[in-house]
């Protein structure tokens, strides 16, 4: 069972429930829940989508689209259902966050999705629970099964003619079926594998019909943002970066955990004060800012920086998942790209060559690499594998795959040329990066 952290600067929002005993029903309604539930039945969707785009919540999965302007793209008048996804697939490596919200406080995910269907005239949501979450799925399908027996689902949803149902499903252990598209494949009952866009899934999504896919930490933020009004959320962030955001601290840090802390925090202070400091009183070697598809960063890099989409894609990465990877003097940057390739290589779902065999060839780039046998030209056969992958997939797999890898490459060139010509690794014995 995760441990749960504190820091005096998180702002608990969607922690707010933590270890409050949330997943009992009749706990949550007593902590204020569905209450925003009520508010959005009673004001309709225009009122509720002019909240959210007021909130600047922009969405927590990885791309940071804002998720009013998503939810207001979805047709009003349709002639097939509409359906509402919870992506709680959570794959990344690197990225725990959503597990603790299904853990602690599942009814913010099925409030959250009630208000969804309402916005864009839903009446099924979906929760797509990544495979390996088996102890959580209990806790969902009760918190579910509850929230009918209230009468909070069903066909008259607290005494009103308006009927909204929500299905849990299970992935069966695949990274790419978080991808959106995949994730609609496999819900169907069909391989997980992409889908050409456009069409785009507001407009042509689940069984053909249009679909709001939000990642649970974004649709978890839903209630409280009605709560306490879009401004007040879009305030406790940076510009266009409403609110706070789950940040996953792992790696070589003292106190490695989630920690909700508003948009924008500086990352530097969230290693060094937040997850205090490096472990052992080591140095810092460089930081993977938002899960392992995320761009490595050098120390000089984090000093000024703020976690929000804007500012971190302007220093040359992304925001991502939220997961910090925290990487000290002892890490081999070699080997530490070989490991993020391999899980790369391992979960492509092979519909696109270029992903399928790009990073079936850099791992075995890198493994070569590695163990001492690679020569000067590799280096840039690896840049140029990479570059190759770039923007030739169905999704973004491929890109999450190559984008690091080029980063490891520019940024720690002089640690692959120390192992050139059959030279053992001269930087780490082993890799000894616990994630939370
Ligand atoms: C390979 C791959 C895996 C993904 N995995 C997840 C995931 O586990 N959870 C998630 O919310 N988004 C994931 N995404 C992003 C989704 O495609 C999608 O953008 C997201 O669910 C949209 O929700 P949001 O707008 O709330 O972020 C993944 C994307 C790719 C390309």
């Amino acid at each position: 069972m995760p441990r749960l952290v504190s820091h005096p600067d998180e702002v608990k929002i969607v922690t707010s429930r933590f270890g409050k005993g949330a997943a009992d029903i009749d706990r949550f309604l007593e902590l204020g829940g569905y209450e925003s539930t009520r508010k959005a039945l009673a004001e309709g969707p225009e009122w509720i989508i002019n909240e959210m785009k007021a909130s600047g919540l922009r969405g927590r999965g990885g791309a940071g689209f804002p998720t009013g302007l998503k939810w207001s793209f979805v047709p009003k008048v349709s002639a097939k259902p509409k359906y509402v996804l919870v992506n709680g697939d959570e794959s990344e490596p690197g990225t725990c966050k959503d597990h603790l919200i299904f853990l602690h406080d599942p009814h913010a995910v099925i409030e959250g999705t009630i208000i969804a269907g309402l916005a864009i005239g839903a009446k099924t949501g979906f929760i797509y629970l990544r495979g390996e979450y088996r102890y959580l799925i209990q806790i969902v399908e009760k918190a579910v099964a509850d929230a009918y027996a209230k009468g909070f689902l069903g066909k008259n949803i607290f005494g009103s003619d308006t009927e909204f149902q929500i299905i849990v499903q299970t992935g069966a252990g695949a990274y790419e079926v978080g991808e959106e598209s995949a994730l609609m494949e496999s819900l169907e009952g069909k391989r997980g594998i992409p889908r050409i866009k456009p069409p785009f899934p507001a407009v042509v999504g689940l069984y053909g019909g249009p679909t709001v896919i939000n990642n649970a930490e974004t649709i978890a933020s839903v209630p409280h943002i009605l709560a306490m009004g879009g401004p007040a959320y879009a305030a406790v962030g940076s510009e266009r970066n409403g609110g706070t955001r789950l940040f996953g601290i792992s790696g070589h840090v003292n106190n490695p955990g989630i920690y909700e802390l508003p948009m924008g925090y500086n990352l530097k202070k969230m290693i060094y004060e937040v997850a205090g400091g490096i472990r052992g009183g080591r140095t810092l070697k460089a930081v993977v800012p938002g899960g392992s598809s995320t761009p490595v960063l050098l120390p000089h890099e984090i000093e000024t920086l703020g976690m929000d989409f804007d500012q971190v894609g302007k220093a040359g990465s992304m925001l991502g998942s939220g997961g910090v990877v925290v990487l000290d003097d002892t890490v081999c940057m070699v080997e530490f790209a070989l490991r993020t390739i391999s899980f790369y290589q391992h979960e492509s779902c092979g519909w696109c060559i270029p992903c399928r065999e790009g990073t079936d060839w850099l791992k075995k780039s890198l493994t070569r690499f590695h163990a001492g046998f690679g020569t000067m030209k590799d280096i840039d056969n690896i840049q140029y594998l990479a570059e190759n992958m770039m923007g030739r997939t169905f999704c973004p797999l491929g890109d999450a795959a190559a984008m690091p890898t080029l980063g490891f490459v520019k940024k720690f060139r002089k640690e692959f040329e120390d192992h050139l010509d059959g030279k053992p690794c001269p930087h780490a014995k082993h890799l000894d990066v616990a994630l939370v």
